[in-house]
């Protein structure tokens, strides 16, 4: 029998083929192109919002507003979306010692521990391993409630190892068990120098998540929780699974998934319209006065660039690319002039049109880790271990005994 990852990758890589070049590409990197009529419709149904309704819309993917065609779209977005979500059954930090060992971490943080305490607290773990666990947030809070375990937090960067064992010089000293720290860097293929049973990954960026995975895959652990995050960095480790689509991931797919879900206020929104506005209407002054196609990097670290006039933000960037400079006339009459107006506003309501893909890219890139461990005959599965509001990337793939 199939399972209910193996099941909902497939409905997801159905529903989501047929958009495949609006979230496989940067809508910018493809000007002129025109789009499907549907897509430019919808993007058009966008543009008539104000920015509390677009922020609505970025959070909830519906809106009464919307035609009945776009929110059948976005309908079947949400039920593609919606899986098992992890419920807490009792709040950790209410234990006056933990609360004070695990002082000074965010409230994200102390979510994230306070679900995976809770999520492991049926199960005897034991030889934990935490791979880039950093400070050691994790492995102290669950040396606290695993004191029969020993815990060892591996990280590459010395510094946060250093930390880590000040906090438990300072904090858990007289605990029974408490984390030990290495240095350690994960790789491919990577060898540890003893056997394992429960392996923890929170939160390792790009590849790493993969070569934990794959160490899993060939140990005899019997304890797994991974969460996966910046899907950007990844390289070239998303499975291919024998029966499903051949799907590359660009580079921008990838970013896709990594900013799916970002909270938007509509305070923040107006403010990501005016930088937007600003980018994509330089970008095609860049392509129709100078003739240059690929999209530069446009970062500023000037603040307050984006509320002075555009002639002022445009020339600083010519002068950052080592262009000719423009009068400011010109670059005032080439952002005011209609045809320009609306294509770069055009430009930026597909954008948000796109990033109603970004979960269910994420969703993909993380089943298909998930079923390729199955089909290694792993227990594992999905799970929506933390609440997306409080931290976004909280897609695990957790198997215990
Ligand atoms: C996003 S942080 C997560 C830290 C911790 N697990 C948490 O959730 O608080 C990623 C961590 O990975 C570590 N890291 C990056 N590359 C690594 C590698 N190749 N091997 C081991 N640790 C690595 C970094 O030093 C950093 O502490």
């Amino acid at each position: 029998m199939k399972s209910d990852e193996y099941q909902r990758l497939k409905d997801i890589e159905d529903f989501i083929e047929p958009f495949h070049d609006l979230w496989q590409y940067e809508i910018l990197n493809e000007h002129p192109r025109l789009y499907n009529p549907h897509w430019e419709a919808w993007a058009c149904e966008l543009s008539r919002f104000d920015p509390s309704e677009l922020s609505f819309y970025l959070q909830n993917y519906q809106s009464p507003k919307l035609s009945s065609e776009f929110n059948n779209y976005l309908k079947d977005i949400r039920e593609l979306q919606d899986w098992n979500k992890f419920k807490i059954s009792q709040d950790i930090f209410k234990n006056a010692e933990l609360h004070h060992a695990c002082r000074k971490t965010t409230p994200k943080k102390r979510h994230e521990i306070n679900c995976i305490v809770n999520y492991f607290s049926n199960t005897k773990l034991d030889q934990i391993v935490d791979f880039a666990g950093g400070v050691g947030h994790l492995s102290q809070a669950l040396s606290f409630y695993h004191a029969h375990s020993p815990i060892l937090c591996l990280d590459c960067d010395e510094n946060l190892l250093n930390l880590g064992k000040k906090r438990v010089e300072n904090y858990c000293s007289d605990w029974k068990s408490p984390p030990q720290f290495e240095n350690f860097s994960i790789k491919k293929d990577m060898e540890l120098n003893k056997e394992y049973k429960t392996l923890l990954g929170l939160h390792c960026c790009g590849d790493l998540t993969q070569y934990i995975l794959d160490y899993f895959k060939n140990s005899r652990a019997q304890n797994l929780l991974s969460v996966g995050c910046c899907y950007h960095k990844i390289t070239d480790s998303i499975p291919q699974i024998p029966g499903f689509k051949n799907f590359q991931y660009s580079l921008y797919a990838k970013t896709l998934a990594t900013r799916s879900h970002a909270p938007s206020t509509p305070k923040d929104l107006a403010i990501r319209f005016q930088v937007k506005k600003y980018r994509y209407s330089f970008e095609l002054l860049l392509r129709s006065e100078f003739g240059i196609t690929e999209t530069s990097t446009l970062k500023s670290s000037l603040k307050n660039i984006y509320k002075n006039n555009f002639a002022n933000y445009a020339r600083h960037q010519l002068e950052r690319l080592h262009l000719p400079s423009l009068s400011s006339t010109t670059l005032e009459n080439f952002y005011q002039s209609p045809l320009i107006k609306k294509e770069s506003n055009r430009l930026i309501y597909l954008g948000f049109l796109r990033q109603s893909l970004g979960r269910l890219i994420e969703m993909s890139i993380v089943l298909r880790r998930c079923v390729d461990l199955q089909n290694t005959n792993k227990e594992v599965s999905m799970l929506e271990i933390f609440d997306r509001d409080i931290s976004q990337r909280n897609l695990a793939i957790v198997g215990a005994k």
